[in-house]
């Protein structure tokens, strides 16, 4: 394994393979692998438990000041949980309710500034894959590997179908598709961080494509980087 650790970013539409890619890449290359859109997710959690009206700054303010996030390492998911206020909060944060109110909290000044400031500050010693809307435009703008990732909008609407109706049986296809448009209308359209390919990141489009062979063209472009990954 090379000394010569990387930042590498992976940014793109929702629900079209991020995580699995960020994961594998992490887990090939002894990288750390932070899914920042979790800490949106758990950020929302919040306002809907303490009911914080997104329209009122001040509410949003004071919570913003109320609420800690941590990600502790969990060997059997093979990546970190994310915990709010010492409550490990991964079971919650990818329900339904969560999902409808997530992009319009991301979309929040105060609450980027909050969020941006702490996985900046996880990026300090390198070796990581985060992934993300805005990680290779804001968070990492010098990172030296950046990936934007899409797949055509079915395919995508199947894959996170089949996750969410494993606890979910009566969601529907459609219901989670108009989710997933109504999310990336509201993240490429934005004021704050809008969700955009930087213009140094490789585009990506996984639609036909399995896990594995995502990943290995996404190690290819960590060698060329750096020389790291041994050959297994
Ligand atoms: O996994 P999925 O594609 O459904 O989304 P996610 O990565 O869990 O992110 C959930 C939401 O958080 C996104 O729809 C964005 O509104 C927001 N987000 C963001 O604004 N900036 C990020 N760096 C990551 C997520």
């Amino acid at each position: 394994m090379s000394e010569h650790k990387i930042i590498i970013a992976i940014d793109g539409y929702s629900s079209c393979g991020k995580s699995t890619i960020a994961k594998d890449l992490a887990g090939r290359l002894g990288y750390s692998y932070i899914d920042s859109g979790a800490m949106y997710r758990a950020v929302t959690l919040y306002f809907v438990r303490n009911n914080v009206d997104v329209n009122n700054a001040t509410q949003v303010a004071e919570a913003i000041k109320d609420i800690h996030l941590s990600f502790v390492f969990n060997v059997q998911r093979k990546a970190a949980d994310i915990y709010l206020n010492g409550e490990n909060v991964e079971p919650y944060i990818r329900e339904m309710a969560v999902a409808e109110r997530v992009s319009e909290v991301a979309a929040l000044r105060d609450v980027r500034t909050f969020a941006v400031a702490q996985q900046k500050r996880m990026g300090t010693e390198k070796g990581i894959v985060m992934d993300g809307r805005d990680i290779g435009t804001t968070v990492f703008p010098d990172a030296e590997l950046k990936i934007f990732m899409t797949a055509d909008p079915d395919v995508r609407a199947i894959r996170r179908y089949k996750e969410l109706a494993v606890k979910n049986p009566d969601i529907t296809i459609e219901e989670v598709k108009q989710n997933l448009e109504q999310r990336d209308h509201i993240d490429a359209t934005r004021k704050e961080s809008p969700l955009r390919q930087a213009t140094d990141a490789i585009l990506l489009d996984n639609s036909n494509l399995t896990p594995e062979q995502q990943l290995s063209m996404a190690e290819e472009w960590v060698r060329q980087r750096t020389g790291a990954i041994a050959d297994k």
